[in-house]
């Protein structure tokens, strides 16, 4: 059985917190790894004349997430339901919701989020949807509603709300993270601690291929005071935060400027028979003379470590340094993976050194060149070595991460 909490978040207004806690998923979107799950955030008002329900959880805990509201609200009294995104993580359990409602509630999200609830559900859901125009305020239950668009964070669908008298914003994707926090909100310093980095990885691997449009729509909230305003944050994912907001906007926006942590070097490669692997070893000794942080992702016959993990590291790296063998006139087949989903989904300005090694032919070399010239990372260098790393080898795989430093300290 899931861990469910129902928990009432403040007094005046009554707000709850409806959070599943999915332990089973594994492959998030059925592509990133999550050993450390997710939760499901839903958020219930209640207004005196008014019920507003926001979001809701992924379809296979429906029964779990009925039980749950049941235990605040008779389905049939939710006067309105809030989408903010479509995706069915947060919608998969409206149709059942809706169906015991008797279809009463009006629904509001953006004109696409209609679009794509029709498609996903069938045009009986979406009836009585009211399509909001981006910030547009709505009197619900004596409150004001402002409807604000955050298009591609994550989807074109996805809106934010406002509750202007009590500073609350409900995000859904925006502001959430991966992993299952041991509390429900960042009260605890230790457990912010522990969930930043799944933020981070969670940012990476399903808004990433967006990220330029977190730091616009992060710009856009600015601009309208939001994030000096907001006393609380509701996502759908992971911690409310109510102790400080603004860390959690920072954060964001942070991760989609990829701003650099001073020091940290990330380092992928593959080694099949330790010849990539000693001329990686060279780089690092060379990174850490010169008081550098390398952080290390490596494919060999016995470890591959995650691809969502090496995505939420890129972020805050300063620069990259990616090691391959060339397998069948191309790139080892792990590190082309992983360098394709880099280029798409964490594609930084950031200074990248190549080191490789072959047998009978270096290609793996020029291939990362081609992927790296096509994308917004600088390529330094590319370093390549037939077999084990020389002499001659050794004293050009130090230059070039002299080179690699140069052009962080430029
Ligand atoms: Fe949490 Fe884009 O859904």
């Amino acid at each position: 059985m899931p861990k469910v909490w129902i928990e009432r978040i403040l007094n005046e207004p009554e707000l709850y917190l409806l959070r599943v806690d999915d332990d089973q998923v594994k492959y998030f979107e059925a592509a990133w790894e999550i050993p450390e799950g997710i939760t499901y955030n839903a958020y219930l008002l209640k207004l005196g004349n008014a019920v507003v329900l926001f979001d809701a959880w992924k379809k296979d805990y429906t029964e779990e997430f009925i039980e749950a509201l049941s235990k605040l609200v008779d389905p049939k009294e939710i006067t309105h339901i809030i989408v903010h995104h479509t995706e069915p993580d947060h919608s998969g359990s409206l149709p059942k919701v809706l169906e015991l409602n008797g279809y009463r509630a009006q629904l509001i999200g953006t004109g696409f989020a209609k679009k794509l609830l029709e498609a996903f559900y069938g045009s009986k859901v979406a009836e009585n949807f009211h399509i909001i125009k981006d910030g547009e305020e709505m009197k619900i239950g004596g409150k004001t509603f402002r409807f604000i668009t955050v298009p591609w964070l994550h989807w074109p669908d996805t809106m934010i709300t406002y509750v202007v008298e009590d500073g609350l914003m409900f995000g859904c994707d925006v502001c959430g993270g991966y992993s299952i926090p041991e509390g429900i909100d960042d009260i605890n310093e230790e457990v912010v601690q522990k969930y930043l980095p799944y933020v981070a990885k969670y940012i990476v691997t399903v808004i990433g291929h967006y990220h330029k449009y977190i730091v616009q729509n992060m710009e856009k909230l600015k601009k309208l005071g939001i994030i000096e305003e907001t006393r609380m944050i509701l996502p759908g994912h992971g911690l409310i935060w109510r102790k400080n907001p603004k860390r959690i906007f920072e954060y964001y926006e942070a991760v989609g400027a990829g701003i650099p942590k001073k020091g940290k070097i990330l380092v992928i490669y593959d080694s099949m028979y330790g010849f990539v692997e000693g001329a990686i070893k060279i780089a690092l000794d060379e990174l850490k003379k010169h008081g550098y942080n390398p952080v290390v992702y490596k494919f060999t016959d016995r470890e591959a470590p995650p691809v969502s993990d090496i995505l939420g590291d890129i972020p805050d790296s300063e620069a990259l340094i990616i090691g391959a063998s060339t397998y069948e006139a191309n790139i080892h087949p792990r590190v082309r993976y992983v360098l394709y989903e880099i280029v798409d989904k964490a594609n930084y300005e950031k200074p990248v050194l190549v080191l490789g090694s072959y047998g009978w032919g270096g290609v793996a070399g020029k291939e990362i060149e081609t992927i790296i010239m096509k994308s917004k990372f600088d390529l330094v260098e590319t370093i390549e070595a037939r077999g084990r790393a020389t002499k001659e080898d050794e004293r050009r795989i130090r230059e070039g991460v002299k080179k690699l430093l140069e052009r962080l300290n430029k």
